[in-house]
């Protein structure tokens, strides 16, 4: 039995847990369900685990080394971080504004996304009318209900989810024989209620990110979305990147089932969220999809992940896959089919094939570069003659990770930076308005990019240190510049750029250009005709922003445009249409694949593509 040393108490939510005076604060709090912030899976890497010991009636270690270089003078006013801390002994903790994993504004639309068309969705509804059991005619209740279908119908060959066996007898006798049969693919009998015309017949899609998850209810027969809803994903104190839930599940035995879990519990509340919207019952939803990276895939399934990690990074399969609700745990219908769209690669999973569907670039005559800037990025290039792919490992820091003052994009995340060029005035704008509390993804490479346009930020990176204002000085982890003084935020510190963050957006920025480049030269060099920045980090992003550090390739005139969450929409048209799921099959089959851990020129290109500015690149 666990001896309790003490009892400590984590604000704003008043939440008391007990500790055994061995438990990292991160711990207690993750096995509470309390949404701390922790970039690195609680690695003690990224130092985003901040919180601060209010009081603390037991003993409290000394901080650490870590600590020390990374709170700096935050120390003085007891900020620590949650993976370092282990208290024994009463306490409260207070988790700042800027640690917490809640709140997030998520993307759930699209822009400039092909056009669904009428919905030929996999399940659909049918009336018949099965005739009565006569002393003349013994065949059985099964037997007369297909038999009906195929004479009202033409439904051949049709077999019966063997849940639906159970109901027969009832929902037979009810309605004098009218029955409403849902049938799937043509083949398989997943429902049957007593009416004489078909009921409503509701799909779910699913978009399950890294770091969010959206879930879009849709009418199957008329395409109509009913509600979206959207949740943090959370596996995210496990770590704010694949690797680190990948590790995560490595450690014992047991974590890959607590991360599916902590996903499906998710999904599950998305579909309650959104059946209570719309008011319907989930039993009416006899169809899903999912789409995910590659990671996300695989722990959803409970599948190992483990050799994702590992060279040459195989899947433990790519084909798409229909399973049943009840047998992943999916609480809609339970004769309900969840399909998951297919996988390319390791790190290129169903959600680049969704975006691939929703943008519709495998279908049209311009050159394009799709960009789905998330932590780990993943870039399609091409057009109807072919496509190419590949992944970057970019980071956290277009979503504000890794970033000193950097938050998710959530109320009072700066998304907008101006710097005047001379006097260096800030200002800034807001998510929905509110007090700023730190820079969202947006916001860094919008900031980045004006220090660049305002000459304070060299192509090399570096401030330049001629600069007399009172906002550029030297902090703890070098020089750094302030956009927003303690004074005009309710953060207890500045909200400042540091060099350091200059460096993680360089350093995210050069892996996606690098990558582009080498698409491009794997297309023969042609240039690129139209970019399309998809995904929460692409769509936020100002596109002159990013053109203005030198995300882009060189010599691509064009301007980018966002297109929203391209892969929830993706897995939408998959839901409401079987063509689109035979679709991305032939998709995943003929998109060719680069490997850049195999590329010999990927890191002379990753070097040059550091510099900052509009050409992006420079010759070394
Ligand atoms: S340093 Fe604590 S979670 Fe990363």
């Amino acid at each position: 039995m666990v001896e309790i040393m003490g009892t400590i108490r984590f604000e704003p939510w008043g939440r008391e847990i007990g500790t055994d005076g061995q438990s990292s604060l991160l711990r207690l709090a993750r096995h509470h369900g309390l949404p701390i912030r922790a970039v690195c899976g609680g690695k003690k890497r990224c130092g985003t685990c901040r919180v601060i010991v209010e009081k603390c009636e037991g003993r409290l270690p000394s901080p650490s080394p870590l600590e020390r270089e990374v709170l700096g003078d935050l120390l003085k006013q007891n900020y620590r971080l949650a993976c370092e801390t282990v208290i024994s002994g009463d306490a409260v903790v207070r988790v700042p504004r800027e640690s917490r994993d809640e709140e997030q504004v998520i993307l759930s639309t699209g822009a400039r996304l092909v056009r669904p068309r009428k919905p030929r969705p996999p399940v659909r509804g049918y009336a018949v009318k099965v005739p009565a059991p006569r002393l003349t005619d013994l065949a059985a209740d099964r037997e007369r209900l297909l038999s009906a279908l195929r004479e009202v119908h033409g439904l051949k060959r049709t077999r019966l989810d063997p849940l639906v066996l159970k109901k027969i007898p009832a929902v037979l006798r009810s309605q004098e024989g009218h029955v409403a049969v849902y049938v799937r693919g043509l083949r398989e009998v997943v429902d049957l209620r007593p009416g004489s015309a078909p009921g409503p017949c509701l799909g779910m899609a699913f978009d399950v990110g890294t770091t969010t998850v959206v879930g879009y209810l849709l009418d199957l027969a008329s395409g109509m979305q009913l509600s979206v809803q959207t949740a943090s994903n959370p596996q995210a104190p496990f770590g704010a990147d694949v690797i680190s839930r990948i590790s995560h599940c490595r450690e014992s035995n047991g974590r890959l089932a607590e991360l599916q879990e902590l996903v499906l519990n998710c999904l599950n509340e998305l579909v309650a969220a959104a059946c209570a919207e719309a008011q319907v019952s989930p039993e009416y939803i006899l169809e899903a999809v999912c789409v995910g990276n590659t990671a996300m895939h695989h722990l959803l399934l409970g599948l190992d992940p483990t050799h994702l990690a590992l060279a040459p990074y195989p899947p433990v399969l790519q084909g798409a896959l229909d399973i049943k609700a009840r047998d992943l745990g999916l609480r809609i219908s339970e004769t309900g089919t969840v399909h998951l769209l297919p996988l390319k690669a390791g790190f290129v999973g169903s959600d680049a094939m969704a975006c691939i569907l929703a943008t519709g670039i495998h279908q049209r005559a311009p050159l394009t570069l799709l960009m789905d800037l998330g932590t780990n990025g993943e870039l399609v290039l091409g057009n109807r003659e072919g496509l190419i792919c590949c992944s970057t490992a970019a980071g956290p820091a277009f979503e504000g990770g890794h970033i000193r003052c950097g938050v998710r994009a959530r109320p009072g995340a700066i998304d907008r930076v101006q710097i005047e060029p001379g006097t260096l005035e800030v200002s800034f704008s807001t998510i929905r308005g509110k007090a700023p509390v730190g820079l969202c993804g947006s916001g860094v490479i919008s900031a980045v990019a004006e220090l660049v346009r305002a000459g304070v930020l060299g192509g090399m990176g570096g401030f330049n240190q001629d600069l007399d204002t009172a906002g550029f000085r030297k902090g703890t982890e070098g020089w750094e510049f302030v956009l927003v003084p303690s004074s005009e935020t309710p953060q207890p510190h500045d909200i400042i750029l540091t060099q350091k963050d200059i460096s993680e957006v360089q350093m995210a920025k050069a892996a996606i250009r690098a990558g582009a480049i080498l698409l491009q030269e794997a297309r023969g060099g042609v240039p690129i005709e139209q970019i399309l920045l998809a995904g929460a980090g692409g769509s936020y992003m100002d596109p002159a922003d990013a053109r203005e550090i030198g995300l882009f390739p060189p010599d691509t005139p064009v301007d980018a445009v966002g297109v929203g969450n391209a892969a929830g929409y993706g897995a939408c048209l998959a839901l409401l249409d079987e063509r689109k799921r035979r679709e991305a099959l032939k998709v995943a089959r003929s998109t060719g694949y680069l490997e850049l851990a195999a590329e010999p020129r990927f890191q002379e290109l990753f070097v040059s593509s550091m510099f900052l500015g509009r050409d992006g690149g420079m010759d070394l």
